[in-house]
């Protein structure tokens, strides 16, 4: 028998273990090595809720997200398309390293590495929260779950895609600017990914701005609002240009979300500012589309994270910031009983009452009706077909006709008020709307505690320039609740001891 090798059989064995190795092994290891490079998917994920709340990812990096650097360097490419020096300027707000500068991202943004690049996104807080001072030069306290009253939505969304469509918006500015910056991007970063990236984003933004024209043809909304249901519209790629005139500028402010566990035991009110939803959990899902998530991106676990935190969070006491007087509020606590119980709940954390969480027809209330106009069948009709499919599918948003009796915890931190934030003061509220401010200043978050609101008479302020609100716009109306019920024709007196009430909510 001949098992031994010739000494040209062994050659021919090795030669051809070192071409397989060439043809099978090398490619092998260049894809495994391009999956890691280039797949994955792994957000930046935070210990404690409320890190995750500030700057946790809910899904929308994955669609939307803006390549980490050139999220970084876009504001010192395109300066002129934003009104003041950086994300500050159109009131996101930044916390602090330990060493006393900006942290790299706003809170309400999230990163995540997806398909090889580290990307970032907005996430629930960046309309949710905000800042408060006690005066103009004292420090300011951030409040989690507060509205974004400082936040320009409409402005963030118009710097995009201005700057997108900008000659700047090319890897021959972004990336020595990234260079500046101290971004240390690798080679293949370098001359693949992120000249790749800046093109693929360019395009993309570019092909959006279309349907989003309806944004810029829209008057200024200003901090602390957004057009939400015209956003959804779309989102849903509604042809927005043949829809009801009286659909459009229709913003509304940001709301609170604190205690949401009341609004949903022991029954579930109904939500949004005209409670055309019933489940905290669907509001939720459908407010993840504000944060550029799709059906299948929407990252279904860390919603849960941000849904369980504002289960029981509560506002911070306007006690600890500015003081009461007990005995006044005291004298106000019958009259808010006598007037206000019934629609928005015993106390700021007691939400019993018989018409808490229900729809108050618009012929009653009488405040501006676009936001409710805005909310259409045909919508909710389309919501219903969104996630079909899926088994977390919308079925409870429904047309209404109203605005939401909605509890009052935390208001003293909740102006301007009303459901577009047309009136700046609890006061103001309280005065019937001929007397109410016609016109006033949004985004100051130094607060008036006599008022009780922020301070909105004044233009400017430390080289910042406030929104000037001008309530003869369309959808800016500060007229409605008002009359007997509303306490608009309550004595000076009687006035003055309700509002007292009002700040221990
Ligand atoms: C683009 C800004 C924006 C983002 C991002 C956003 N929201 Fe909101 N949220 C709003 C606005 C505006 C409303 C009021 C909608 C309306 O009725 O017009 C609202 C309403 C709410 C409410 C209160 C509704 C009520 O009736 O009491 C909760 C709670 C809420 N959102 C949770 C979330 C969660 C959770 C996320 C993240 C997944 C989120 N929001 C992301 C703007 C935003
Ligand atoms: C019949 C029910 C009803 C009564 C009574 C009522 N309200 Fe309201 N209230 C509403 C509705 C509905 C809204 C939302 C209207 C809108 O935003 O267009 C509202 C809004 C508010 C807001 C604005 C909340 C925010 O976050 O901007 C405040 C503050 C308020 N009411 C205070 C009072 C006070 C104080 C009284 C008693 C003097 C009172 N309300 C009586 C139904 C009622």
């Amino acid at each position: 028998m001949n098992d031994v090798q010739t000494p040209m059989e062994s050659r021919w064995k090795r030669r051809f273990l070192i071409l397989l190795l060439v043809i099978v092994a090398i490619p092998a290891i260049l894809v495994a090595w391009l999956a890691i490079r280039f797949g994955g998917d792994v957000p930046v994920d935070y210990d404690t809720p409320v890190e995750h709340f500030k700057y946790g990812s809910t899904g929308g990096e994955h669609e939307m997200g803006f390549p980490y650097w050139i999220w970084r360097v876009l504001p010192d490419v395109c300066p002129q398309y934003l009104p003041g020096k950086g994300y500050q300027s159109l009131g996101m707000v930044y916390e602090r390293n330990a060493d006393g500068s900006d942290r790299a991202l706003p809170i309400g943004t999230s990163q995540r590495r997806y398909q090889g690049i580290d990307r970032v996104f907005v996430n629930c807080a960046v309309c949710h929260t905000s800042t408060v001072r006690t005066a103009a030069g004292q420090p300011s306290t951030i409040v989690l779950g507060m509205p974004a009253a400082t936040f320009n939505m409409k402005g963030f969304e118009e710097f995009f895609f201005r700057c997108a469509a900008d000659p700047k918006f090319a890897k021959e500015y972004i990336l020595p600017e990234i260079e500046r910056q101290g971004g240390e991007l690798d080679l293949l970063d370098r001359y693949l990914v992120y000249p790749l990236a800046i093109a693929i984003m360019r395009d993309r933004v570019l092909a959006l701005a279309g349907r989003f024209q309806w944004v810029f043809d829209q008057h200024e909304w200003g901090p602390g609002r957004v057009d939400t249901f015209n956003s959804a519209k779309v989102i849903f790629n509604f042809p927005m240009a043949h829809l009801d005139p009286r659909e459009f500028d229709a913003p509304a402010d940001f709301p609170s979300l604190w205690r949401q566990r009341q609004r949903k035991e022991p029954r579930e009110m109904q939500l949004h500012w005209d409670g055309n939803n019933t489940t905290v959990e669907e509001r939720n899902k459908s407010a993840a589309f504000g944060t550029g998530t799709t059906p299948p991106t929407i990252d279904l676990a860390r919603i849960a994270r941000v849904e369980a935190w504002i289960m029981d969070v509560t506002p911070p006491a306007f006690g600890q910031f500015f003081p009461i007087d007990e005995k006044l509020a005291a004298s106000g606590a019958p009259i808010y009983q006598e007037y206000c119980a019934a629609c928005h709940g015993a106390s700021g954390s007691d939400f019993s009452g018989e018409y808490v969480g229900q729809v108050t027809p618009l012929v009653e209330i009488g405040t501006d009706r676009r936001r409710l106009d805005s909310y259409t069948h045909t919508l909710a009709v389309n919501q219903a077909t969104l996630y079909a499919g899926y088994p977390w599918r919308f079925t409870h948003f429904q047309k209404t006709h109203g605005y939401a009796n909605l509890p009052l915890d935390g208001l003293w931190l909740r102006a301007p008020y009303l459901h577009n934030g047309s009136v700046p003061s609890l006061r103001a509220l309280l005065e019937p709307a001929a007397s109410r401010p016609t016109a006033f200043y949004r985004g100051n978050d130094v607060y008036d505690p006599v008022q009780v609101g922020f301070v909105s008479d004044q233009a400017e302020a430390g080289g910042r320039h406030f929104f000037r609100f001008d309530t003869a716009l369309p959808g800016n109306a500060n007229v409605g609740h008002e009359g007997k019920p509303y306490g608009t024709e309550l004595s000076a007196a009687e006035k003055t001891a309700l509002l007292e009430f009002l700040k221990t909510f």
